[in-house]
């Protein structure tokens, strides 16, 4: 308990301390609450109802860890009547959809206080799972398509969290990109292409955050479970990368002793989830025959102990429930929904809506109590219980949970003139006569997704689409407010006037549709994935697997290899709906000043944003770099980007550096990084697929550069 020493050197006198029995303690972890179909009871230890529990040794002072889900929140397993409420923020990719690394860590700093305020010391949250399946249950989890927003954003989320001395995990390590058949698919994919897609927003995640852990996955990789893969653990994330923190399995990952000891996983996470206690009493008996040597055992704890003294789970023990600000919380909640808004269309500026308004009709999706959450093992409990109660499915990952936030109710607090009926939006003809009637629709629509639980199509379920053709049909005015996981196919957008994502906004998500509404925020938010204009566009134009049979081993060939989402569609020609990095604000930016220059080994690149428009407002100024000779995966790529808030009329100049390996393609062989002499062209673009973007050119020599993106030649 000496804090003068390092981490390092505490890890190594307590672990001198350790009997063989206390060691493998700390590698065998507890789930958190009951697990029904298995007729196990809770860890009477565990903080009820939670993720996980790891046993401490009081002995000697080691602190035990008590996990907990997930990226919004602090989670609640089941329901029941311990079930805690807490702030959810909004989805993963509404923050990813903020570009703003600021309010990332603002986000992750006050789930990890609450975490910390509940007695865990372990967040199970940083899912930088790249958006290869647009139906995947889990986008909602994610940050998007790209591996620098998603690993950037993620980066600054779990900085956030660790800044309470709380452990962040960054998950679900790798290639985890669909729900269905989860536990038994095998994800084909290249070394190359991996390394400059899924890997590369891992890798960029622990670089720029220090994860203590990182949750191996449930699927296999190239045929090899996730949890026992020897490629994926020990080669490159703590040889290449040179990953300090410790492995730990995903719930029901773990597939082995021997192999997954040896192979790189450092702990086994809810054991009962998994066939066998495979890292208990059959890991001590590997340990003692010689088939896992001692010196691997130390090292899992070395990760694990030292890990907790780094992160400050020793020196800053987690307190017994202590009080959370909820109205603070519930204020950086709501900034972040604000801010991941992505207004995609606005035809005529009928938004912000008109203050003269008279009539204004609201329809659909619950909107007069409450805003949608995405569902399975990260669905935060809400503050004031399930607005919408009784939704199929009932079952896990269900109950389906609306958060109280009334969209409705606000939008009338800021315009008491207006007369604001509700329709449910279950009976067409009556919608469409309220919507006939009435100065302005807003039309709620809602896609509910889950873990283990992909959509079964892009297109919005339960009749949605003709609710809304139907609707606009009867008014011109019709305003789409999306809440949905991911993406959505919209057959009616050439019939609506304007469309808002609001994705699932969280706990004051209602406030943030209606303050974007009204005009009090301009949205500002921009797409980190590309929505397709039909399910013919993408690489797997039906999803592979049949969610009937969840113990069926298949194949997924990511033949796409690192040609993902605005890549795709750029290679194959494809136009989708809204291209990765839209966004629309209700005032306008102009650039001047493009310039870009190799310096230091890398590219510079130099602009000044005006806001030409009369409103504040915050823009996203994309760089996007092209080479002119030698292939790349994919016609461009993103480079950098900022966000910068500006009065109406103000100018600021923005300088912003390239991660040099953005310019090069890994080379698997010789496991460097190849920059290719030639000219590049840098794009200083609105979003991937503007038409209107400027461009410079760049010369860059030959260069070799090694895994870790330091220049060797
Ligand atoms: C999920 C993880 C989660 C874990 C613990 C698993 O089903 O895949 O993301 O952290 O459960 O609840």
């Amino acid at each position: 308990m000496n804090t003068s020493l390092t981490a390092d050197q505490r890890t190594d006198l307590v672990l001198k301390e350790m009997t063989q029995d206390e060691k493998l303690k700390l590698v065998f972890g507890h789930f958190g609450s009951e697990l029904a179909w298995k007729n196990l009871k809770m860890h009477p230890a565990a903080i009820p109802h939670s993720a996980g529990y790891v046993e401490g040794v009081p002995r000697l002072g080691i602190p035990a860890q008590f996990e907990t889900d997930a990226g919004v929140g602090v989670a609640t397993q089941g329901s029941g009547p311990t079930a805690r409420e807490r702030t959810s923020l909004p989805s993963g990719i509404s923050t990813a959809a903020s570009w703003n690394q600021k309010l990332a860590f603002k986000s992750g700093a006050m789930i990890g206080a609450e975490a910390r305020a509940s007695g865990f010391n372990v967040m199970l949250a940083g899912g930088v799972n790249l958006m290869r399946e647009p139906r995947n249950g889990r986008n909602f989890e994610y940050a998007g398509e790209d591996p620098l927003l998603a690993g950037t954003i993620v980066a600054a989320q779990i900085n956030g969290i660790q800044s309470n001395h709380v452990i962040s995990t960054l998950k679900h390590y790798a290639v985890n990109s669909q729900e269905t058949g989860r536990f038994t698919l095998n994800a084909k994919i290249d070394d190359a292409s991996a390394r400059m897609s899924d890997l590369l927003a891992m890798q960029i995640a622990i670089e720029k955050s220090d994860p203590g852990s990182v949750m191996c996955s449930y699927n296999r990789l190239n045929g090899v479970y996730a949890c026992e893969n020897d490629y994926l653990l020990n080669q490159v994330l703590k040889t290449d990368w040179g990953y300090r923190g410790y492995v730990m399995s995903d719930w029901g990952a773990t597939h082995s002793t021997v192999a997954a000891a040896n192979n790189g996983l450092d702990q086994e996470s809810g054991w009962e989830f998994d066939a066998s206690p495979y890292f208990s009493g059959a890991l001590k008996e590997a340990v003692t025959n010689g088939a896992v040597p001692q010196a691997r055992l130390d090292n899992m704890l070395k990760r694990i102990l030292r890990t907790m003294f780094d992160k400050g789970l020793f020196d800053y023990p987690v307190p017994k429930d202590n009080a959370i600000d909820f109205a603070a919380h519930a204020l950086v909640s709501q900034n972040g929904a604000e801010e991941g808004m992505v207004l995609l269309k606005n035809d005529a500026n009928v938004l912000p809506l008109h203050k003269d308004l008279k009539k204004i009709a609201i329809i659909g999706s619950h909107a007069d109590v409450g805003v949608l959450s995405g569902g399975g093992s990260s669905q935060v409990y809400p503050i004031g219980g399930n607005a919408v109660k009784g939704l199929e499915p009932a079952a896990w990952p269900g109950p389906v949970v609306y958060h109280p936030s009334s969209p409705l109710k606000t939008i009338q607090r800021y315009m008491p003139q207006a007369q604001i009926s509700y329709d449910a939006g279950t009976d067409i003809k009556a919608a469409t006569a309220l919507a006939a009637q009435s100065d302005i629709v807003l039309v709620f629509a809602t896609q509910w997704i889950g873990e283990a639980n992909d959509a079964v199509s892009l297109s919005l379920p339960s009749n949605q689409d003709a609710l809304i053709a139907a609707i606009a049909a009867a008014n011109k005015k019709t305003v789409v407010v999306l809440e949905t996981g991911g993406p959505v196919t919209m057959p009616w957008i050439n019939q609506v006037a304007s469309v808002l994502e609001a994705w699932y906004p969280g706990t004051s998500g209602g406030e943030a549709i209606a303050r974007v509404l009204v005009g009090e925020v301009n949205p500002s938010g921009h797409l980190p994935v590309s929505f397709a204009a039909s399910a013919s566009q993408l690489p797997r134009p039906v999803l592979d697997g049949d969610p009937a049979k969840p113990d069926q081993r298949f194949d997924v060939s990511y033949h796409e290899g690192a040609t993902i989402g605005y890549k795709w569609f750029d290679a194959k020609g494809l136009k989708p709906l809204f291209a990765f990095g839209h966004g629309l604000s209700y005032t306008k930016f102009a650039y001047s000043g493009f310039s870009s220059k190799y310096i230091n080994n890398t590219v510079q690149v130099k602009f000044t944003v005006t806001n030409t428009g009369k409103v504040t407002g915050k823009d996203v100024p994309q760089v996007y770099v092209s080479p002119t000779a030698g292939k790349w995966e994919a016609p461009k790529r993103l480079v950098a980007w900022d966000k910068v808030e500006l009065l109406p009329g103000e100018s600021k100049s923005v300088s912003l550096n390239v991660d040099p390996r953005l310019l090069g393609m890994y080379d698997s062989k010789t496991k460097t990084w190849q920059i290719n002499a030639a000219a590049y062209k840098v794009i200083l673009a609105r979003s991937a697929g503007d038409n209107d973007a400027v461009s410079t050119t760049v010369n860059l020599p030959a260069s070799s550069l090694n895994v870790l993106g330091k220049k060797i030649k």
